[in-house]
């Protein structure tokens, strides 16, 4: 039996303002309270509203964690409009997103660009989320199996044993977010055991039996207990319902009582 701690994210994404996001940090405390001795909690608020959300949490000394949504693998220099691990750090961040399916295919980013930043991450000491998954039309070809792969490869290519302590994977099927669909909990289980297979060729088997396999996509309330029960789904990534204090609520609650 494993004792993976379950974690719950929740992606913001490009929504909220300063009023709205500040709201939100606040309603998440409240809601989330009584889940933190069994679950590990992490919001990913827009950059601009990182140092706020840090704020909030540390005036009310919530153990829910801040992460941003994105990096730049540089440390510093003329890269106009990006961010970097240590301005993150120091808006208080401890997470990081890398590879998210709408950066891969909506800004575009290829696998060897999400492995710099998931090395950069972990360089410069956080935990990185990193996110895979396929494509409606993938799923359709077969290869769902083969995208996490090569996602999974690729993205963790020089990322050491000791380093996948501060791994998280975020299972997400492309097809699945933001658009109601959920993947059965049957269907995620097998991709999720096939991902946990995986890591144990590329590392060990107890270090695949450590690392965090998260899900996301359409995960709410009414789904995420039948999701969470699942052996290894670890808890879930969760965009739409995150801004919804009640329901983000309700979802970490799914995840504790696992
Ligand atoms: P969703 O998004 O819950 O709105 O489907 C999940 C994600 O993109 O992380």
């Amino acid at each position: 039996m494993h004792d993976r701690r379950p974690f719950v994210g929740g992606n913001w994404k490009m929504n909220t303002n300063a009023e709205s996001a500040s709201s939100l940090a606040r309603g998440v405390v409240e809601a989330c309270e009584s889940t933190h001795s069994a679950v590990e909690l992490a919001v990913f608020p827009p950059s601009p509203y990182l140092l706020t959300v840090s704020s909030i949490f540390r005036s009310r000394s919530t153990s829910t964690k801040v992460g941003a949504q994105d990096v730049y693998h540089q440390p510093n220099g003329a890269y106009t409009g990006e961010i970097s691990v240590e301005m993150v750090t120091d808006c208080g961040c401890t997470h990081v997103l890398a590879g998210h399916s709408e950066r891969r295919h909506i800004i575009g980013e290829s696998d060897e660009v999400i492995n710099a930043k998931v090395r950069a991450i972990l360089a410069g000491g956080l935990t990185c989320v990193l996110c895979v998954g396929e494509t409606l039309e993938e799923r359709e070809a077969g290869q769902t199996d083969v995208v996490n792969e090569r996602q999974i490869r690729t993205g963790l290519a020089e990322v050491g044993q000791r380093e996948m302590e501060h791994i998280i994977i975020a299972y997400e099927p492309v097809w699945a977010i933001g658009t109601g669909k959920t993947a059965s909990p049957e269907e995620a289980q097998t991709t999720h055991r096939a991902i946990r297979g995986l890591l144990a060729d590329l590392y060990t088997p107890e270090v695949a039996d450590r690392v965090r396999i998260i899900y996301g996509g359409s995960v709410k309330p009414s789904n995420a207990a039948s999701l969470f029960g699942q052996d290894d789904i670890d808890g879930g990534l969760i965009g739409g319902a995150s801004l919804k204090v009640e329901d983000f609520g309700l979802i970490a609650k799914a995840a504790a009582a696992e």
